[in-house]
């Protein structure tokens, strides 16, 4: 069946507060009528939930950067499976707190491994699915890494962070560097909004990127 609704994700470095962002988006909608599905990655699923925890344990600090991406693929492939694809095809607008430009970002410019072949096993997680809009929420690494560390805290035996917030900050630039890259390349499809100013400020941005976008559901 061909999707009908909406997919929105929403991406950016460590403590940019997509979170936030994803979940005042979702509410906002709703008032609108809108029919929304929120869901992160990795997770949303029960199995991906599952990944996710393998995935940002610190203990799990032997994972190879091979092991890592395949494991974020398996979590995005069930979530295509399993919420996104189902969701858009009954025409529901899904929001999806990152996806598979994480894994160009992360695995491809954060780690190093080939772009060409991430973009290939994202393209058979997906099943070709794109985003039709992504939100890049951008601001410099060492903020965002102290925001995040701080107020996130989902491993709360690390006080560093979870397994990916402990890599150093040439890791985190190069992500940043790997997201500003996309937005280069595909202006049409990610808008970068400049985490500064408040919450609120920057959820009237969200809103107004997402506005066109929108068809309500009957
Ligand atoms: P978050 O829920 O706070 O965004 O945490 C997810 C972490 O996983 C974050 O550090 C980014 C990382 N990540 C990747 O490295 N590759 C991916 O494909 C995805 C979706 C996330």
């Amino acid at each position: 069946m061909r999707k009908s609704g909406k997919f929105i994700t929403i991406e950016g470095v460590e403590g940019s507060g997509k979170t936030t962002q994803c979940a005042l988006l979702a509410d906002y909608l709703r008032e609108q009528g809108i029919d929304v599905v929120v869901t992160r990655e990795p997770g949303g699923t029960r199995a991906g939930e599952q990944i996710r925890q393998i995935l940002l344990s610190p203990s799990n600090n032997a994972l190879s950067p091979i092991a890592e991406l395949m494991l974020f693929l398996a979590a995005r492939a069930q979530q295509v499976a399993e919420i996104v694809l189902p969701s858009l095809e009954s025409g529901k607008c899904v929001i999806c707190d990152r996806f598979s430009d994480a894994t160009i970002a992360y695995q491809g410019y954060g780690r190093g491994l080939d772009l060409d072949s991430i973009s290939q096993v994202n393209e058979i997680a997906t099943q070709g699915l794109k985003p039709d809009l992504t939100i890049l929420l951008d601001l410099d690494i060492e903020t965002g890494i102290s925001r995040a560390v701080t107020h996130k805290r989902e491993f709360r035996e690390s006080k560093d962070g979870d397994r990916i917030e402990k890599q150093d900050k040439e890791f985190h630039r190069r992500v940043r560097e790997g997201y500003i890259e996309l937005a280069r390349r595909e202006p049409e499809r990610i808008v970068v909004v400049p985490v500064t100013g408040s919450i609120k400020d920057i959820h009237r941005i969200v809103v107004s990127l997402v506005a066109p976008f929108l068809v309500k559901t009957p």
